[in-house]
This record gives structure tokens, C-alpha cells and sequence, in this order.
């Protein structure tokens, strides 16, 4: 059986600011597919993510998304946004962070203090617990959410974005700012939710290595180009020094595992260096 479809791109062009940052992009992701968009700063990775959200217009091409025009569909995606942070001074629990999650949903959230202890509140409280639960963020979610740590505050807007079942999430740098046992054990908690709750899941990441076991398609955004295909293929030496035209290597570690060297980090991409 074919999976279905999730989000769909197709010959996808963008403009900003008069400059063309990324075009002729052709993508299927599919339900438990899990697809990282990477790439060097303002290449288009958030703009991308914007795209499928229906917030950014496409200068060509077409984007369908969960079988419908790009903004049409957006109860059914969670959204993790870039650069979040809590004040530290913030008193809101995380589990009531969790719980926006499913405000204005079809939970038919919020309702009164006063609610008796209703049937939608209910099924929201026991969807609050599976999502803390299913991130493993149990041991601190009565905790204030500004003195939480990075890692914990992640996992918690991770499943704030799980809260409501979505069928694609879309997490703009969800490593970012994280330690590198805390990328590893975010990758794979994101791979888990992808494999076990079927959900498609669109990730932007700024280094590959952290991801790389995980993922089932990469889409390689950089000044010269654009790449698609599974790791393998796009994570190659000869592949990435023609995106980046600087040498970058691709070894392959004792257990397998791919590490890419030498690629270019936080440079801006500049308008002159466009195709
Ligand atoms: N609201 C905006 N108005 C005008 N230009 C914008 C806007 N947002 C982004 N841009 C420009 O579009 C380009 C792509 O930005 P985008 O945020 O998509 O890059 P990115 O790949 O996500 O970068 P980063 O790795 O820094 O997050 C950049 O040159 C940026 O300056
Ligand atoms: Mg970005």
C-alpha cells in the first residue's frame, strides 16, 4: 500500500526581498516519514517551513498539504516555531504549556474553572498526561516552565505541539541551543513519535550529525542548490562540496554511522553568491 501523501511540493520557487532563495524544489513527505530541511543561515529553511504552513506564497510551483492548498489544514499540524524561550521568572507550569496545545481545538478547550469536571476537560487532562508522558517530561511538569532547563523546556513544547494528534509537525531547530547528549536523546525522541504515532515530520536543523541515523529524507538547502533523497545518497562528500563549493568530507564511523566534516556553519548566504 502506498503511503499517503502529507505534504507535497511541487517545481516550488521563493522570492524575499526581490531575491530568489531556493527554487525547483519537488517533495513527498508521507505519514511516519521523517524529513530534515537543512542548510546554512537565511537559505530559506524557516521560509520553507512558513510555505507548508500557508503564512509564505510561492513565487512558482504548487504546495499541497494534508490534501488541501497550504494553510487550509493547519489544526492538523503541530508547529514548533525557531528561537522560543521562557523568561526565567515565568510561574506557568510546564503542564499548562502542554495544555495551550489543545486551546481552541477541537477539544473545545478552554472552559471555566468552575466546569465540573466535564467530559472534554477530562479527555484533555488524560491528553495533557499522554503527551508529557510520551517526551518523558513526567518528573518536572509541575514545575514552573522558566526554570526549567533548555532540554526540558524542548520536551515540553514538543509535546505541547503533540497535544492535539496533529499529522505533520513542523519543528523549526528543535536542537538548537541544546547540549550534544541532548540533541541525541531530542533526535530520537522526535524519530520515535514519527515511527510509533505515524506523524509526518518536517525537522530544520543546522548540523546533520545529530539527526543523521534518523532520518528518511534529507532536503539539502544551500546557495548553489537544492538536494532530496535519502541520506545516503544527499550525505556524500561529492554531493555536499558541489551544494556548498568547499571541500566537505563524509566519513563513516566504526558502528556505521555517517559524520559529515567541514561543513560550513552559520555563514550567512549572501545575495551575491545566488545562482
Ligand atoms: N519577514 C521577512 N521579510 C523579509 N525578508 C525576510 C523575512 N524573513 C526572512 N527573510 C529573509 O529571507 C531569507 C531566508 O530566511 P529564513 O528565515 O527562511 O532562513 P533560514 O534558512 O531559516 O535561516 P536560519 O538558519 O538563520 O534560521 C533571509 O535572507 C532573510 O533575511
Ligand atoms: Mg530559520
Amino acid at each position: 500500500m502506498k503511503a499517503r501523501s502529507v505534504v507535497t511540493l511541487r517545481d516550488a520557487a521563493v522570492e524575499r526581498a526581490g531575491r530568489r532563495l531556493w527554487s525547483g524544489l519537488g517533495l513527498t513527505v508521507t505519514a511516519g516519514e521523517l524529513v530534515a530541511v537543512l542548510g546554512p543561515n537565511g537559505v530559506g529553511k524557516s521560509t520553507l517551513v512558513q510555505v507548508v504552513l500557508g503564512g509564505f506564497t510561492l513565487a512558482e510551483g504548487e504546495v499541497r498539504v494534508l490534501g488541501e492548498p497550504a494553510g487550509r489544514a493547519n489544526e492538523r499540524i503541530g508547529y514548533l516555531p525557531q528561537r522560543r524561550s521562557f523568561d526565567p521568572s515565568l510561574r506557568v507550569r510546564g503542564r499548562d504549556v502542554v495544555r495551550l496545545g489543545l486551546d481552541g481545538h477541537r477539544w473545545g478547550l478552554p472552559l471555566p474553572d468552575w466546569w465540573p469536571g466535564g467530559t472534554a476537560r477530562r479527555a484533555a487532562t488524560a491528553r495533557v498526561q499522554e503527551v508529557i508522558d510520551l517526551v518523558g517530561a513526567g518528573a518536572y511538569a509541575d514545575r514552573p516552565v522558566g526554570e526549567l532547563s533548555g532540554g526540558e523546556q524542548q520536551r515540553l513544547l514538543i509535546a505541547q505541539a503533540l497535544a492535539p494528534a496533529p499529522e505533520l509537525l513542523l519543528l523549526d531547530e528543535p536542537l538548537d541551543s541544546l547540549d550534544l547528549p541532548n540533541q541525541a536523546a531530542i533526535a530520537a525522541l522526535i524519530a520515535r513519535i514519527s515511527r510509533t504515532q505515524g506523524v509526518a515530520v518536517m525537522m530544520v536543523a543546522h548540523d546533520v550529525n545529530p539527526i543523521l541515523s534518523h532520518l528518511d529524507t534529507v532536503v539539502y538547502l544551500a546557495p548553489g542548490g537544492s538536494r532530496i533523497g535519502p541520506p545516503h545518497q544527499v550525505i556524500t562528500g561529492a554531493a555536499l562540496t558541489q551544494l556548498f563549493g568547499t571541500p566537505i568530507e563524509v566519513l563513516t564511523a566504526s558502528d556505521g554511522r555517517l559524520v559529515v566534516i567541514g561543513q560550513p556553519e552559520r555563514h550567512e548566504v549572501t545575495a551575491g553568491r545566488q545562482p
